[in-house]
């Protein structure tokens, strides 16, 4: 079984994430480079975390018009990630933009093309978040529809909260692939995260791919949490 943790690298600095990405790279799949170790470390900071020989997954949650978000695209695929963010409610042309010049840029370089994710609706809003920008859906009709433009779109995946994977698996063909945040193990604190799944609960309910944080850089031993959790999924 391939390794499906990502350790997303949320720390402020690159010394500090390439520090921690060098100590748990044997134990991980991936890591997440995000919107604020990317505005301060750069690509840069992509090019070292994949000579460790892992995964990256570059969190930007692109949302533009469909030529710019194409271009943005088409950069990080030859920056070498393996997984990139788009907000799907950038509708179905930038979203097919994307999923596009994955494939082309990939193919010129003979690579397979990285995983492009759609971004549903933020966990961080609500019914009144959607209401005020003229969303009069709630949020699991809100969830669903944009999956289903996304994957319409061609888009090969989503990220979604831990209780949004049993909706999507529902609803969505089962190569679909399923990234999921929000997991805690039940020995460290929830921190912010208010709806919460184990790493092996999260699989068994049909995750793909688990995206960590805390768990893991916030422990003692961070190489120790990961391989605990690696074990844990049996
Ligand atoms: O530290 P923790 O395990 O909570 O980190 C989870 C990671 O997943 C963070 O990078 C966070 O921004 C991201 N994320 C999330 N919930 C979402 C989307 C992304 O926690 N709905």
């Amino acid at each position: 079984m391939r390794n499906p943790i990502i350790v997303a690298l949320d720390l402020p600095t690159a010394e500090a994430a390439f520090a921690l990405a060098e100590r748990v790279a044997p134990a991980v799949g991936a890591f997440k480079i995000g919107k604020e170790l990317f505005t301060a470390a750069g690509p840069d900071i992509v090019r070292r975390v994949r000579a460790t020989g892992a995964a990256v997954f570059l969190d930007l949650k692109f949302h533009d018009i469909p030529n710019t978000v194409a271009k943005a695209v088409a950069v990080a695929t030859r920056l070498d990630v393996q997984m990139l963010t788009v907000h799907a409610s950038g509708g179905s042309a930038m979203l097919r933009a994307a999923e596009q010049a994955a494939q082309k840029t990939a193919a010129e370089l003979g690579r397979p093309a990285p995983l492009v994710l759609g971004v549903t609706v933020l966990t961080s809003s609500d019914a009144d978040t959607l209401r005020e920008t003229g969303v009069t859906a709630g949020v699991t009709e809100q969830v669903e529809r944009l999956a289903r433009l996304a994957v319409a779109a061609g888009v090969r995946g989503l990220v979604c909260s831990p209780l949004e994977i049993g909706l999507l698996r529902g609803c969505l063909p089962r190569a679909v692939q399923l990234v999921t945040p929000g997991i805690r193990t039940g020995t460290e604190p929830a921190d912010d995260q208010r709806r919460t799944l184990s790493p092996r609960a999260a699989l068994a309910a049909g995750a793909d791919w688990l995206v960590i944080g805390r768990p893991i850089y916030a422990a003692p031993d961070p190489r120790a949490a990961a391989e605990g959790i690696l074990a844990s999924l049996g």
